[in-house]
């Protein structure tokens, strides 16, 4: 068999409309014969119950037909497992990070997003691994649902042979905000896709500390216009008077300044801001020092860009 030719959606839907085809038979005949058995047996009209030896022709009969349901479910199954498992050569390699709670895409020439540009017709392979718990990547229009799990790399592919915007979900229970951790596949036309691939994402300093924030996640848990979330607004924070609690429970009062923020995101544990819950892991490994730079900056000098704007700008 080729790959190229798999097409996962088709395998998986015709297995799924074998199995509920076979099991809606079953559940009309299995029922219809309870009932007439309980009609045709009920003791009014058997007053005599009979004893039978045995019957050839019924044995065979449930033991064969069965046997070839089984068999050919399970053959329609391997079909759509196969299609799913099978990548073709010519696929597109995206990374993807799953954290609490939310979805980084990498691309080979280290280009990053929230959210998964492809373009049409290219098939794309996931390398999946996640930084903290276990997730699971689910994209219903594709047809597929992996775990992402950490220490360990997982895959996925798909092929996107129309555009438009299909839903992607975190599909494994992964804390507070699990039902928060959700974006989009946006499959858009080659020549489009390859100008967004290869543009320079515009550095006007806010802008970029607000995209860099949305594409690692903080923003789905950090607001920008003061509102309550599950992490302290970023809203007027810089030079904030905070009280904080350390690990070992006693409190102490900190100035928001930038050895506080620059400790806030590498360690997230260890100075938890009253109120909060240290949800997250450390952002150590995961953030450059360049990016870090950039965010401490916005920080300092104000955060009146709004997040629109931002968004628009990592285009
Ligand atoms: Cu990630 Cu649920």
């Amino acid at each position: 068999m080729n790959p190229q030719n798999f097409n996962p959606v088709a395998e998986v839907d015709f297995a799924f409309y074998i199995i509920f085809g076979v099991s809606i038979v079953m559940l009309l005949g299995i029922s219809a014969t309870a009932l007439w058995f309980v009609y045709r047996y009920h003791h009014t009209r058997n007053p005599k119950a009979e004893d039978i030896s045995g019957n050839l022709l019924a044995e065979v009969v449930w033991i064969v037909i069965p046997s070839l349901i089984v068999m050919a479910l399970f053959y329609y199954g391997w079909a759509g497992y196969k299609a799913l498992r099978t990548v073709p050569d010519n696929a597109m390699n995206v990374k993807v990070t799953a954290r609490m709670w939310s979805w980084v895409f990498e691309y080979d020439n280290g280009k990053r997003s929230s959210v998964l540009y492809v373009p049409k017709d290219k098939p794309v392979k996931l390398l999946m691994t996640s930084a903290d718990v276990i997730h699971s990547l689910y994209i219903p229009a594709y047809r597929i649902k992996m775990d992402t799990v950490p220490r360990m790399e997982t895959y996925a592919w798909f092929n996107p042979d129309a555009e438009g915007s299909y839903d992607i979900f975190c599909a494994e229970y992964c804390g507070l905000k699990h039902a928060n951790m959700i974006t989009t596949v946006e499959v858009m036309p080659p020549d489009e896709f390859n100008k967004w691939y290869n543009g320079k994402s515009k550095s006007a300093g806010a802008g970029k500390a607000l995209a860099l924030l949305e594409n690692y996640g903080c923003l789905s848990c950090h607001s920008t216009d003061g509102s309550k979330n599950t992490g302290p607004t970023f809203s007027n924070l810089y030079g904030k008077k905070q009280v904080v609690e350390l690990p070992d429970g006693t409190k102490k009062q900190v100035v928001v300044d930038e050895p506080y923020l620059k400790r806030a995101i590498l360690n997230p544990q260890t100075e938890v801001p009253e109120g909060f819950t240290p949800a997250m892991m450390p952002y150590k490994d995961a953030i450059s020092d360049e990016d870090l730079k950039t965010i401490l900056q916005w920080f300092m000098h104000g955060n009146e860009v709004s997040l629109d704007a931002g968004r628009e700008l990592m285009m």
